[in-house]
């Protein structure tokens, strides 16, 4: 696994989101004059300043944060080619389609947390800040103190073990609910050093103990391997022919489910062969992939920004065939989070 949260993400000071892999994603994307791009994850708006300094042409700015939106409503105002939609990426055909459109020439995705959300110790995410135990990126439903106090010891340690790939997941569940039992957890403080305790210190491992199951706790509360699934199949409805996907992504979870979609979608299924007979019929590929291989960042750019360490681009064009709609197979079921009784 790579940490989504690396150690310098977690705990060094920054004052600005340095965006990661910008001139790959921009090459990717090509964005020509009069073109419509959504940039799903607006953040800092490193993204879209990139795309509107080489392209006369229109960014639907998509965050679900609120102070994201903020910035970019700010950045509006002094570009009217950027136009800010709050939301969430995985609803970005309905937002398209809000927003007067019908189909768009390109959609950019930049997975994961941004410096201002780690930064921030109120928001929660990090466990070098002392901070209400939160991570909730939209600022609403259920907080990762109502994940880690009210779900089972054995939900816990399903998203432990599924989107942390934390190797004592149920030690770790087991002893989190003993201890909640006691005494709830409220802070990030708390958690992490409770997660220390429990599953030894570092022993000479560079990320803390409790790296996996932070990362697990954000990506449960904010639904984020769902979103991800939405947004592809979202971004497949509304990308014209030739359009492009850009996908930056932080760990292998999402690589995966990134990676898997396109290989089916551009025909590449393994088993699924046309020219079997008997085989059903597959549906004309949606997507052409250009370069199987993810795109990493340079040793320079890892250098110089540690957050970009473990990033992966991979991207696509949309072709003329239909489609395929349904859903893809995103790996184990998780607890869902309506059941948690969370603050609004
Ligand atoms: C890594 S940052 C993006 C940084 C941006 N590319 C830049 O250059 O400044 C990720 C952003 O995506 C947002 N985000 C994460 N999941 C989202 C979702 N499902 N829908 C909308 N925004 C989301 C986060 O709130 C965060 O602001």
């Amino acid at each position: 696994m790579s940490d989504a949260i690396p150690p310098a993400q977690a705990g060094a000071s920054s004052s600005a989101h340095v965006p990661v892999l910008v001139e790959k994603v921009i090459e990717a994307l090509a964005p020509v004059e009069g073109a419509v791009i959504v940039d799903g994850t607006y953040g800092g708006g490193g993204y879209s300043r990139a795309v509107l300094a080489i392209a006369n042409c229109t960014v639907l700015a998509i965050d679900r944060d609120p102070e994201a939106m903020e910035r970019a409503w700010a950045h509006a105002g002094k570009d009217s080619r950027l136009v800010p939609a709050a939301g969430r990426f995985g609803e970005l055909d309905a937002i398209v389609r809000a927003s007067g459109r019908e189909q768009i020439d390109g959609v950019m995705l930049d997975l994961g947390v941004s410096s201002f959300q780690i930064d921030e110790a109120e928001r929660g995410f990090s466990f070098m800040r002392e901070g209400p135990l939160d991570m909730r990126m939209g600022k609403r439903g259920p907080s990762a103190a109502d994940a880690v106090n009210q779900l089972t010891e054995a939900e816990l340690a399903d998203i432990f073990h599924v989107l942390g790939e934390e190797p004592a997941a149920r030690r770790l569940a087991r002893a989190i609910v003993h201890r909640r039992r006691l005494q709830p957890f409220t802070t990030t403080s708390d958690l992490a050093d409770y997660i220390e305790r429990s599953l030894g210190g570092r022993q000479g491992k560079r990320t803390h103990p409790a790296t996996r199951a932070f990362q697990a706790l954000r990506m449960f509360v904010n639904d984020e391997r769902g979103e991800l699934v939405r947004s592809l199949i979202a971004a497949e409805k509304v990308l014209k022919a030739h359009g492009r996907l850009v996908v930056v992504t932080f760990h292998s979870i999402e690589d995966r489910i990134v990676k898997n979609f396109l290989r089916d979608r551009s025909g590449h299924a393994p088993g699924l062969s046309r020219h079997t007979p008997g085989a059903p019929r597959a549906a004309a590929p949606s997507f052409e992939v250009l370069q199987r291989k993810a795109i990493e960042p340079s040793d320079e750019e890892t250098e110089a920004n540690p957050r970009a360490r473990s990033a992966r681009l991979r991207w696509a064009l949309r072709t003329e065939a239909p489609a395929w709609g349904g859903t893809i197979n995103d790996g184990p079921r998780l607890p869902g989070l309506q059941q948690l009784e969370g603050a609004a």
